[in-house]
């Protein structure tokens, strides 16, 4: 990626993290690739600015519910113009917020660790559920099933409501809890209407300097969620993968341990995968 003039405070799995000044930083997409918390060494080329404009697509279409880190700053505000323009796609200058130390899970259709636990226990993340439903099937109602949120490395893990409520004080996790699933339901609602099932998702909030709870990171991704082509939906099955599920199938029928490093993904699994991510950028803002 292009050389960027200001200072790096962080690099996740995905985003990069630039300062700005005091209030503000500019926060850059990658094309890296996680799978199951780690990152693969194969790059998916133009990644990085379809999320970009995936997650800003859904930031401003769900504004009206919650504030977000949008500052209304471009990047040609912050960079010199060549490095602007080489990264406007994939990079927003963004309020520097303290983050909210959960990770704000919503489901909508039971799949992937919760299909796990529900045939285990007959609950997800400790949330009861009526007996005989299949995987795939859409629940009765969207639950939110909050995890920790892992450092670097690390695997997130699911806590419970009242986890999370000793972990961000019952106030705030009552708040986190009901704008996330009404995020959730208005995306659902509208992406059915696209074609695209969401089928769960993870947004994660920070506050600003006045203490009000605001949207950030990502929205809304086929990184941060499950899409599902509608028209392939069937209860009782997996539905067939649309982004990173398709990486993740692949790597799950390679017999890998989920321990870095990740094997080498094949060009043909890259080249589909890039396909399926644009595809969702097509469909959802077409
Ligand atoms: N507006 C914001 N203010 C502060 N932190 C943010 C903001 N938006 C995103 N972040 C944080 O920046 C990081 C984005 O990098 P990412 O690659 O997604 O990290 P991770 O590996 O933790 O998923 C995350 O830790 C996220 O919580
Ligand atoms: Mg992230």
């Amino acid at each position: 990626m292009s050389a960027i003039s200001l200072q790096k405070i962080y690099s996740g799995k995905v985003r990069d993290l630039y300062h700005i000044d005091d209030k503000r930083m500019l926060m850059v997409a990658s094309d890296r690739l996680s799978a199951f918390d780690v990152i693969l060494d194969d790059p998916i080329p133009g990644k990085g600015e379809i999320l970009t404009q995936i997650s800003n697509f859904w930031f401003a279409k769900l504004a009206h519910i919650l504030p977000n880190h949008f500052t209304g700053d471009t990047v040609y505000d912050v960079l010199p113009e060549n490095e602007a323009r080489a990264l406007e796609k994939r990079a927003v200058v963004a309020k520097k917020l303290t983050p909210v130390k959960v990770e704000a899970i919503v489901r909508g259709y039971l799949a992937g660790s919760g299909w796990k636990d529900y045939q285990k226990t007959g609950a997800v993340c400790g949330i009861a559920l009526p007996p005989g439903l299949q995987e795939a099937q859409q629940l009765p109602e969207v639950i939110f099933t909050p995890s920790t949120k892992a450092e670097v490395g690390d695997h997130d893990e699911n806590i419970s409501y009242a986890e999370c409520e000793n972990i961000i004080g019952s106030e705030l996790a009552a708040l986190v809890r009901d704008k996330s699933i009404a995020l959730y339901s208005e995306a659902a609602a509208y992406a059915q209407t696209r074609g695209i099932i969401i089928c769960d998702t993870k947004f994660e909030f920070g506050l600003d300097e006045d203490g009000t709870l605001t949207l950030m990171d990502e929205v809304l991704t086929p990184d941060s969620s499950r899409f599902w082509p509608a028209d392939q939906y069937q209860i009782g099955m997996s539905p067939p993968s649309f982004d990173k599920q398709f990486v993740r199938d692949w790597l799950e029928a390679s017999g890998w341990n989920k321990q870095a490093p990740a094997p080498r993904v094949p060009q043909d699994i890259i080249d589909k995968t890039v396909a399926k991510y644009r595809e969702a950028l097509d469909l959802l803002t077409a």
